[in-house]
């Protein structure tokens, strides 16, 4: 059964799996992701995925989502990026993002993959303090 082996590789990720449509608003977030973040599923599906992030790009990302709309330039799709997140409790923590996006006949959504790097930013850090 393709659908169930798909669901249990999405929900068994080391990596956050968030999918939001084309308005930004979140329709799936994987139990890595929940971990992360530090909240439930129920309190983010619905809700603006720019919740997720700090200023200034929390203001910014229905624009940011808008201006690929319109000119279809990527800046982030296909490319990736080192950004910040923020968690429930308002601290943030640094994550390599990428992002694709996924057409159906009627509709599209963005799927965001989240890759932690809080780990390798502290040993970086640990790192340059010896030198
Ligand atoms: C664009 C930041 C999460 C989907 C952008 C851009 C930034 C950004 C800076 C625009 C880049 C530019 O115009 O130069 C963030 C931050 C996130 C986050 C800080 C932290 C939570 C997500 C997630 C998704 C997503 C989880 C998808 C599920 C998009 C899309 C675009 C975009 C579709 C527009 C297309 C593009 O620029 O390639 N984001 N983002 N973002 N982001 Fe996010």
């Amino acid at each position: 059964n393709q659908a169930k082996l798909l669901s249990a590789i999405i929900e068994n990720a080391i990596d956050g799996i968030i999918t939001i449509d084309e308005f930004g608003i979140i329709e799936h977030i994987n139990p890595s992701a929940q971990k992360l973040f530090g909240y439930t599923q129920h309190e983010l599906i619905g809700k603006n995925v720019s919740v997720l992030m700090p200023e200034p790009d929390k203001g910014l990302h229905d624009s940011y989502i808008a201006n690929y709309r319109r000119t279809g330039e990527k800046h982030i799709i296909g490319i990736g990026r080192e950004v910040t997140g923020q968690r429930k409790d308002g601290t943030t923590f640094p994550f390599r993002l990428g992002v694709s996006e996924v057409k159906f006949t009627d509709r599209r959504i963005f799927t965001g993959f989240v890759h932690d790097l809080s780990r390798q930013k502290e040993d970086e850090q640990k790192i340059r303090s010896y030198t």
